[in-house]
């Protein structure tokens, strides 16, 4: 059985250079199942809003569903490390405010940590929160919550002056006190010269190969979303139309009346009944 990673862990991770993993699970059975695989960490992301409750975006999601989605991953996945997401607006009205919610996310879900979505403009919050005692992992890049302000689903840090500005970001973050963070849609050399401007583990995604541990969303990396798929993102099964095949199968096995075979029957006589 593999052993829970620690904040301190993933740090001593970089500094040897042993890449490690990330990927998003938002259910007990899911979750139980990162659990047996050899994924050091779980994400139960805002993406839930897209990929479990059909919401055109991550920005709609809310406080309740956040907590509801990771009290079971935390029962499902005892021995690996999980990320709880701050929702949008759950963080950006106040310092008290964000102390207050990540406290929630904490306690009544039972996290390891939260992540929250924001560079120099949040290292103020990034502090306080980890002052309070709560381990902060920060998202830069393209960051989904405010995709509105960034123009849409877009590669970040193509020019000099926003790459410039992803450093001073990664730095103002690692200065803050986050222990790692997640880097979105950036130019392979950009997330290199990130992960080599700080000492905490930079998670890619869209991030090339040059940083220190990847993450991927389970639905998009299973084949199991159909609305989009990146450019960044590699398809390891195609669990979507495995499980279309097993629905159809059963469906024609029940027309048909070859399901539920008396295998799968309780073939118990019961007196007076024929
Ligand atoms: O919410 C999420 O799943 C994320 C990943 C895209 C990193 O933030």
């Amino acid at each position: 059985m593999k052993k829970k990673v620690s904040v301190l862990d993933m740090k001593k991770m970089k500094q040897e250079g042993k890449k490690f993993t990330m990927v998003t699970a938002y259910d007990y059975t899911s979750a139980s199942i990162v659990d047996s695989s050899t994924a050091e960490l779980i994400l139960v992301g805002d993406s839930l809003g897209m990929v479990m409750l059909g919401y055109d975006s991550t920005t709609g999601v809310t406080m309740e569903e956040m907590i509801h989605h990771i009290r079971p991953v935390v029962k499902g996945a005892p021995n690996t490390f999980i990320v709880g997401d701050m929702p949008f607006g759950s963080y950006n009205v106040s310092v008290e405010e964000a102390i207050k919610n990540s406290n929630r996310i904490m306690k009544e879900a039972g996290c390891d940590c939260i992540k929250l979505e924001g560079g120099v403009e949040f290292a103020d919050t990034i502090e306080a929160i980890v002052k309070a005692g709560i381990p902060v992992m920060a998202h830069l890049g393209l960051t989904p919550q405010t995709t509105a302000q960034l123009g849409g689903f877009k590669v970040q840090g193509k020019d000099l002056k926003t790459a410039q500005k992803l450093i001073k970001d990664i730095k103002a973050v690692a200065k803050a006190g986050a222990f790692a963070a997640v880097v979105e849609c950036v130019p392979s050399k950009v997330a290199k010269l990130m992960s080599e401007s700080v000492d905490i583990p930079i998670i890619g995604i869209g991030a090339g190969p040059d940083v220190d541990a990847q993450v991927l969303v389970t639905q998009d990396m299973m084949g199991m979303y159909d609305k989009f798929t990146p450019k960044f993102v590699k398809k390891y099964s195609n669990i979507r139309d495995i499980m279309i095949k097993a629905y159809d199968e059963f469906n024609e096995e029940v027309k048909e009346g070859s399901f539920p075979s008396p295998e799968y029957s309780f073939n118990i006589n019961v007196e007076g009944i024929e």
